[in-house]
């Protein structure tokens, strides 16, 4: 328990700036869609969906504790956290714990969810004035009003969980005294001395999954 403590690099460069930037498009989105500024609507949407795609080819091939594979654990082990929720210990984590990796994958499917119904929304459908998305009068009326309606669910169960993701990382910090949020800006977390740093890939292969993700979305909104 008195282990000595060392500063150690857990977040690349690629998932801070994915996560900080994302929270700004998050908000810039949100604010144009209740102002109905559609322009900068789209630009955000067309946005996150360029970093979700980023973040999940980042999911696979990228740093060690950034994939999927690594810290998405068994539901049976985030209940175990949860559990022990309430109890100070100290943080050995070099990635998401397993709770929390479970809410990572719930607010990118969302984000991904949220982004893709938004292409084909269409609030007032046989309405020649009504705003849409750029692929709505792609699809049937019916496939409008339900993806409208799904982008609207999808934005309440979004804000739901990000309240929730804040919430936790605020309840980590007062009852585990466990800091969070310094990592995700800074890279460095305070850990026992001895743990092993995540191998943490370079940032240009960020930068071409980052294109190829910009590609896609441009791809799939031109020619679908
Ligand atoms: C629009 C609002 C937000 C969204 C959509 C969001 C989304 C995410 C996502 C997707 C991750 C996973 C990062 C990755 O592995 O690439 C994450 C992690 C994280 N977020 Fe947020 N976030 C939001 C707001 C915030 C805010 C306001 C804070 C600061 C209080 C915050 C602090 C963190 C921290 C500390 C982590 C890492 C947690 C850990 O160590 O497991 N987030 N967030």
């Amino acid at each position: 328990m008195n282990a000595r403590i060392t500063r150690i690099r857990i977040w690349d460069r690629p998932v801070r700036l994915f996560h900080w930037t994302l929270i700004l498009l998050v908000g810039l989105s949100y604010a144009s869609g209740k102002t109905g500024a559609w322009g900068l609507h789209y630009i955000a949407g067309y946005a996150i969906l360029t970093l979700v795609l980023f973040r999940i080819l980042w999911g696979v091939w990228g740093s060690e504790n950034a994939r999927f594979a690594h810290f998405l654990k068994s539901p049976l082990a985030a209940l175990r956290q949860l559990a022990g929720f309430a109890k100070r210990d100290r943080d050995t984590e070099t990635s998401h714990n397993p709770a929390g990796g479970w809410m990572v994958l719930i607010l990118l499917s969302l984000l991904l969810a949220q982004g893709l119904t938004g292409l084909f929304a269409n609030h007032d459908p046989g309405f020649s004035y009504s705003q849409h998305g750029p692929l709505a009068l792609k699809v049937g009326e019916a496939t409008q009003e339900s993806l409208s309606a799904w982008h609207l669910a999808a934005q309440r169960y979004l804000v739901f969980a990000i309240a929730l993701h804040v919430l936790a990382i605020m309840l980590y910090k007062l009852f585990k005294g466990h800091e969070l949020v310094m990592p995700m800006l800074t890279g460095e977390k305070l850990l026992p001395e001895g743990t092993r740093p995540p191998r943490l890939a370079p940032g240009r292969l960020a930068l071409g999954f980052l294109v190829i993700a910009g590609a896609a979305v441009f791809l799939f909104i031109r020619f679908f």
